[in-house]
């Protein structure tokens, strides 16, 4: 009985007919997931053959470039030296030229701090260790945490914290760095940013590993501050933030994508008197930043500052390589584009999609960083960039003009015998126009990665910078 209805249901064309359709759609289906799970096959293959095993302990790139030669292979041209119009470092002399001899009011600025010494153009990863070894920064005495962002550092931590990581690192600070670097050493094995740093072993997921950036990102969380770019901590401002904000297991790959970066391209302090910090609790912006530095007290009680102007006493506020803050502020951040989509671009090789991990300018290689979303050539692409550089570069310059003459006047009011409290106005626009001004001349992409926001940053510096020279020659009211 049953099997005959069921015949006769079989044979009736409505049903013959949606028959056909599902099994077209089957079909289809079929086809595009084995077409999808043939490209995964292949790729898991290229990537997940481990010849040799590596564990959280193999800083070595070598041992990991056995199983992921290609990856490896483009690591290591980091060694190589490139040159663009503000970027990187060329020349094939044993260190970059001085940014402090091209810009000599970089140096005034710097006065009494030890990056009026020594402060030279970045180059590839390959040389960060040898150059944080050799800068004559070096020459006044440095603090541990200076390794963070120049080793494969995450074992030492592990070791000086009995297997903390986090507990080693927070005794860093304290011991000096060559004490620090010299334990680095002893494990045997000093290496520069490694594979393990950005990839759990094995698995090569995406990560982060540095405690800096951690604590950073979590105060960032933890405030009210707007970051439409970052869509896992808005989800998890609206959870019940029962566990802290954590990247690795929270964030969408491609946040990860800039997060690998963000451990290291930010503001940070870096002495002895606390450890290592990111200034994020309260925002991004430049002027979030400052907040933070402000509310921050030094061990001695006083109002954060790096050091005290040499000629003007003021308290000054050095701003380091902020690449992950203004690139938040961007409208490519904002449409979801991650520093490594511009600075390690894929490459084909053969039937794989790879990573470019010769970090670099996006301007050495503009067809794979650039054309695979804008559809306009690679004269044009990178016309565009210059002109934005261009007028980065020129509000530079009007920016460190009117920071030298607000110098030149508290010098002429000191000297004109104008006291500690008569000064007070001057030194606090010196404070706050330096640190944007600083800002902007720090971070590396000469405005490229927010162009608007490096512009209205530059604008209020040469503002604050002129009214301070006012303050300074009106000391006498004051
Ligand atoms: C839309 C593409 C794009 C994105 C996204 C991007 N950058 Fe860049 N970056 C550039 C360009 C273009 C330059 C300028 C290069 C030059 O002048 O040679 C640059 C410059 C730099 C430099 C200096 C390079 C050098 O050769 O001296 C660093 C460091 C850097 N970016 C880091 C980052 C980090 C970190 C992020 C993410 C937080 C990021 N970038 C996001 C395009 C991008
Ligand atoms: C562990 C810290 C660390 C991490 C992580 C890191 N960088 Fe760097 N990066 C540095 C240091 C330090 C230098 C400067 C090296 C020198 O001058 O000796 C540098 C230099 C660069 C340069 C300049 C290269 C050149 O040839 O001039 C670029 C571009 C860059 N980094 C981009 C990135 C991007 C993009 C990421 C993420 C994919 C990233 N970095 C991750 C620390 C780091
Ligand atoms: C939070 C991460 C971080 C910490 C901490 C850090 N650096 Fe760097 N350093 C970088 C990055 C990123 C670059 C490349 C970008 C640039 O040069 O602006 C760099 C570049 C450099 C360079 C090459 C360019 C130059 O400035 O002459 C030297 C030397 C250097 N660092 C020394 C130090 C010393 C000394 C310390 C400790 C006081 C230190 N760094 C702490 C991230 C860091
Ligand atoms: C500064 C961070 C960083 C370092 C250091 C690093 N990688 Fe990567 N790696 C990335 C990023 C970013 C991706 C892209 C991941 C994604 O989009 O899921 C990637 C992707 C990969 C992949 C997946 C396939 C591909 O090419 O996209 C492999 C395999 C890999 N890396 C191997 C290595 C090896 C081997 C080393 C050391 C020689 C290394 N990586 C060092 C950031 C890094
Ligand atoms: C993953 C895609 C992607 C990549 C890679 C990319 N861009 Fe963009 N770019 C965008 C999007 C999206 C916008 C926003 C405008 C829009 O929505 O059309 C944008 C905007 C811009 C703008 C206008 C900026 C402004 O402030 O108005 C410039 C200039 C630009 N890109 C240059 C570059 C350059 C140079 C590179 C390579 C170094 C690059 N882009 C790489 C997606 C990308």
């Amino acid at each position: 009985m049953t099997e005959q209805k069921t015949t006769s249901m079989l044979m009736r064309p409505w049903f013959l007919g949606l028959v056909l359709v599902l099994g077209v759609a089957v079909g289809v289906g079929a086809t595009a997931l084995l077409l999808n799970v043939f490209e995964r096959k292949v790729e898991a293959q290229a990537t997940f053959v481990n010849l040799v095993p590596v564990t959280e302990d193999d800083t070595d790139p070598a041992k990991w470039g056995q199983n992921w030669p290609r990856q490896y292979d483009s690591y290591k041209k980091t060694a190589v030296s490139t040159r663009t119009r503000f970027g990187g470092h060329g020349g094939s002399e044993a260190l970059p030229e001085q940014k402090i001899e091209r810009d000599p009011w970089l140096r005034r600025m710097f006065l009494g701090y030890a990056f009026s010494i020594d402060y030279r153009d970045r180059r590839g990863h390959a040389y960060m260790l040898a150059d944080q070894e050799q800068t004559e920064r070096q020459s006044k005495p440095q603090s541990g945490s200076c390794l963070h962002c120049h080793a494969a550092v995450m074992p030492l931590y592990r070791k000086l914290g009995d297997g903390d990581a986090m507990k080693g690192f927070e005794s860093t600070h304290a011991m000096t760095y060559k004490e620090t670097n010299a334990k680095l050493h002893e494990l045997g094995e000093a290496h520069p940013v490694s594979c393990v740093d950005c990839h759990e072993p094995n698995t090569m997921k995406l990560r982060v590993t540095r405690p800096g950036f951690i604590k950073g990102i979590q105060a960032l969380a933890e405030s009210s501050a707007e970051v439409p770019h970052l869509p896992s901590i808005l989800a998890w401002r609206e959870s019940n933030r029962r566990e802290p904000y954590d990247p690795n297991t929270m964030a969408s790959r491609g946040e990860m994508r800039s997060f690998a970066c963000g451990q290291c391209h930010v503001e940070y302090y870096c002495s002895s008197d606390f450890p290592l910090t990111f200034p994020w609790g309260n925002g991004l912006t430049v002027e979030q930043q400052e907040d933070f530095w402000n509310e921050t007290k030094l061990s001695s009680g006083a109002r954060f500052y790096d050091y005290k102007h040499k000629e003007t006493g003021a308290e000054i506020l050095k701003a380091q390589h902020p690449e992950f803050e203004l690139w938040s502020q961007g409208i490519h951040a904002r449409s979801g584009v991650s520093c490594s989509d511009c600075h390690m671009p894929y490459m084909r090789d053969g039937a794989l999609k790879v990573s470019d991990h010769w970090v670099r300018s996006p301007l050495l290689n503009i067809s794979r960083a650039c054309q695979s979303c804008h559809h306009f050539s690679e004269e044009e692409m990178a016309a565009r960039v210059a002109v934005i550089q261009d007028r980065n570069h020129q509000l530079l310059q009007n920016g460190g003009k009117a920071i030298t003459d607000l110098i030149d006047a508290i010098v002429a009011a000191k000297e004109a015998g104008a006291s500690d409290q008569q000064l007070q106005a001057a030194r606090e626009f010196q404070r706050k126009a330096q640190w944007r001004l600083d800002f902007i001349a720090a971070e590396n992409s000469m405005g490229f990665h927010a162009p608007q926001e490096a512009a209205r940053i530059l604008g209020e510096a040469s503002d604050l910078a002129r009214q301070g020279v006012v303050a300074a020659m009106n000391w006498q009211t004051n």
